[in-house]
């Protein structure tokens, strides 16, 4: 029960990327079941992600996700209250699969259909394992695609404080490991293998964006890596892959960390949460535990597992839509582009 006294679940639906993901949620913090159907097998093969597979894969995965996700849940279809689904942004053939999946099992049921934002899914995964945590507080959202940092003022009200001005903190990681041979997807990868070595073996410059003190530039900091690596082949010199990876990943979580607290000591905020898939980094999570704690903040981060893309943390954003009263209609399209706080507040149907 919420604070009206009404449970509300909603079956929610995920496929921005790569992943073909349906999750049973009630009242935005309790998950009832979370199926995620990664193609990233596929994927590798090409060293990234090719959207025109993505979305192939969508269309075979997405009926048996969504029917999982239910079943695992001991719910039926006619148990939800919504249809909540990631409407953007992320690659438009991705996105469209799981929009149209929504749109007709709305149509058929009569369930009620939400469209929510993807970075809205990610800030929101917090809310799941820490029931305390409510707005305002102060979140780093770090992702393939994404780097912000963000005010949220209340539930579904953002304040953008910064952003990255080129490469997402993911794509880095991403472009790094493979420069170094360690292959796709290069997050996890650096992550395990910067455990060997020294992080301050490499001095990699930390970025700063002249006219901004929360944006972000992590395009400067992959060219010093390649070019590091290139002398070391010019002067016929073997790399170590642990050394190169440690220094980069400390020089990503360093550039993080400070603009995260500036952030929290400037808004005068108590509260700090991670999210996105960079948020599963171990190195940046033990850098920013200890900075929050030296700061007296508290510090929130989900698990791993809703880091990464899931559809459970796109029902905990679709609660939050479903309590303000947003409803969409099936003229609900898929927006790559959608940009945070540009949200549902134009595209409400239900007011
Ligand atoms: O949030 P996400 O699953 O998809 C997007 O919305 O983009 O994030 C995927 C990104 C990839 O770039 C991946 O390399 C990165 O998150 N990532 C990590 C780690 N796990 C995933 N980066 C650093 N360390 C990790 N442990
Ligand atoms: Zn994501």
């Amino acid at each position: 029960m919420n604070n009206t006294g009404e449970t509300v679940t909603i079956l929610a639906i995920e496929t921005s990327c790569d992943e073909t993901a349906a999750a049973v949620v009630v009242n935005g913090r309790e998950v009832l079941s979370n199926v995620i159907s990664s193609q990233i097998d596929l994927h590798t093969l090409y060293g990234g992600v090719v959207p025109e597979i993505a979305s192939r894969k969508h269309i075979e995965k997405i009926n048996q996700v969504m029917g999982e996700s239910l079943k695992s849940a001991g719910k039926n279809l006619s148990d939800m209250d919504a249809i909540a689904v990631t409407y953007g942004p992320g690659l438009v053939g991705a996105l469209l699969v799981g929009v149209s999946a929504a749109k007709a099992v709305s149509f058929a049921s009569g369930i009620p259909l939400i469209g929510v934002h993807h970075i809205e899914g990610h800030i929101s995964a917090n809310y799941i394992e820490h029931k305390d945590l409510e707005p305002p507080f102060v979140c780093l959202v770090v992702s393939g695609g994404h780097s912000h940092l963000v005010v949220v003022e209340d539930y579904g009200e953002y304040r953008i404080l910064g952003r990255t001005r080129d490469d997402a903190a993911g794509e880095a990681f991403d472009k790094v490991a493979r420069a170094i041979g360690l292959g796709y997807p290069g997050g996890p990868k650096i992550d395990r293998v910067a455990r060997e070595g020294n992080p301050g073996a490499i001095a990699f410059p930390r970025a700063k964006v002249g006219d901004s003190d929360y944006d972000f530039s992590f395009s400067g900091l992959k060219s010093a890596v390649l070019n590091y690596l290139n002398s070391c082949e010019m002067k016929g010199e073997k790399i170590c892959q642990a050394d190169v990876a440690a220094s980069f990943q400390k020089a990503v979580v360093d550039v993080l960390v400070e603009h995260s607290m500036h952030a929290v000591s400037e808004c005068g905020m108590k509260k700090f949460a991670i999210a996105g898939g960079v948020a599963s980094n171990t190195a940046l999570r033990s850098a920013l535990m200890e900075a929050c704690d030296r700061q007296g903040v508290a510090f929130y981060y989900p698990s791993p597992v809703l880091c990464t893309d899931n559809a459970a943390m796109i029902g905990a954003a679709g609660y939050y839509e479903y309590r303000k009263g947003v409803r969409h209609g099936y003229d609900l399209n898929a927006i790559p582009g959608l940009k945070l706080g540009d949200s549902l507040a134009r595209q409400r149907t239900g007011e």
